[in-house]
């Protein structure tokens, strides 16, 4: 059995490798290397010699076509997931390359067994909450002028009464604040609508915030952990946005792999969407506190900068309970994934100005805000 893996080179995509092949499959990636991963433009040293790497873009036809030559099944991993305003582009390397991947098996008759997209918690943007009489609210982005103002809970919409209260979110809902979450539900839509009408196995793997090792140092989407492990291994201290009481769920990248093979292997996950998270929650300050312990900083109180991240939502959990009747549950701890982070970051010393820069050009393109007082 060959799998093949868009985006491959990546985080997620070659743990999954590495997966794919202690359980007897060859495995081909198809990767275009792109710069903020993959600075140098190389293949990453990670990778296993067996993968074979076909260096090209999923939005390339003929790649892409001779990708797909000889594999039984497809993961679809590859994306365009950063803060920048390059809105169409999220839309072409996301979704355009779904429906062209579909395109080419339908076309051209391959006999391809299994789908599996990668979407996102983004899909969710703020999930679900209750209001005081218990009615469901899917709250929208939270106004620009209130987070100036230091105001962070999500505040009641007219028709509801606060306080709102928010509820861990399973697969049934959407409700993408940002250009990326509508990627997201675009990708999976076209996923699954055309694989069940041409009756492609198809399953959508909707990933919360995952950490470990090989989580690109230079892109800014990679998150918490990145930010915070950089911070705390430079000895400073890492920018809390908001209170830090932010509600999140992180997932470790090996448990997400355990998911990945998992729904490759059960025809029960055919057509289907699953959240894949950490089935637990922590506030952001919380977190800080489990990087500090790893990185041994002593009295590490987590405090806020005077910044917040517009389109940021301010909590946010999936439910798991559909992969968990699947018979999948997520066995390691977030302590787990960021001591590994932690190795990864010694062994790599990324330079040491990739913080400074990145936070500088994250309040350039206005993305990070400062709290008027
Ligand atoms: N890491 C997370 O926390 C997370 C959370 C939710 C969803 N996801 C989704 O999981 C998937 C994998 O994410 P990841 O964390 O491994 O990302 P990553 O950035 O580490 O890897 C993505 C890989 O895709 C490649 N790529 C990007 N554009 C491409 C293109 N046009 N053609 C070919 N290759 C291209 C990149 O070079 C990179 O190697 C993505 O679809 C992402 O949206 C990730």
């Amino acid at each position: 059995m060959r799998a093949l893996i868009t985006g491959g080179a990546g985080f997620i995509g070659s743990h999954t490798a590495d997966a794919l092949l202690a359980a007897g499959y060859e495995v081909r990636l198809l990767d275009s290397l792109e710069p903020p991963v993959h600075p140098e433009r190389k293949a990453p040293e990670y990778l296993d010699p067996r993968c074979e790497l076909i260096v090209g873009d999923v939005r390339d036809e003929n790649a892409l076509l001779r990708a797909l030559q000889g594999c039984d099944v497809v993961y679809h991993l590859a994306a365009f997931q950063d803060y920048l305003p390059l809105f169409s582009r999220y839309f072409d390397v996301n979704v355009t390359s779904t429906a062209l991947l579909y395109e080419l098996i339908v076309r051209e008759s391959l006999p391809v067994q299994k789908v599996i997209v990668a979407s996102s918690q983004a899909t969710l943007g703020e999930g679900l909450y209750v209001d005081a009489e218990g009615r469901a609210v899917l709250p929208d982005i939270r106004p620009d002028e209130q987070l100036a103002r230091g105001i962070w809970d999500v505040q009641a919409p007219e028709g509801s009464t606060g306080p709102l209260r928010w509820q861990p979110t399973d697969e049934t809902h959407q409700n993408p604040q940002n250009q990326y979450g509508v990627s997201k539900i675009a990708e999976e839509t076209v996923a699954l609508s055309i694989g069940r009408r041409y009756e492609i196995p198809t399953v959508a793997m909707r990933y919360s915030i995952v950490q470990g090792p090989r989580q690109s140092f230079y892109n800014a989407y990679s998150g918490a952990c990145r930010v915070f492990c950089l911070a705390m291994h430079q000895k400073q201290r890492p920018p809390i946005y908001e209170d830090g009481q932010q509600i999140r769920d992180f997932v470790n990248i090996h448990d997400v792999v355990d998911a990945n093979l998992l729904v490759l292997r059960d025809e029960r996950a055919d057509y289907e969407m699953f959240h894949v998270g950490g089935d637990r929650t922590l506030t952001v300050s919380e977190f800080a506190s489990v990087v500090a312990e790893v990185f041994r900083i002593a009295d590490y109180e987590p405090e806020a900068c005077g910044r917040y991240r517009f389109g940021d939502t301010r909590h946010i959990c999936s439910d798991v309970s559909k992969l968990k009747a699947l018979g999948w549950s997520p066995q390691r701890t977030v302590h787990d994934s960021v001591d590994a982070y932690r190795g990864w970051i010694e062994d790599a010393a990324p330079p040491a100005e990739l913080l400074t820069n990145a936070t500088a050009k994250m309040e350039e393109l206005g993305v990070v805000r400062r709290v008027k007082s």
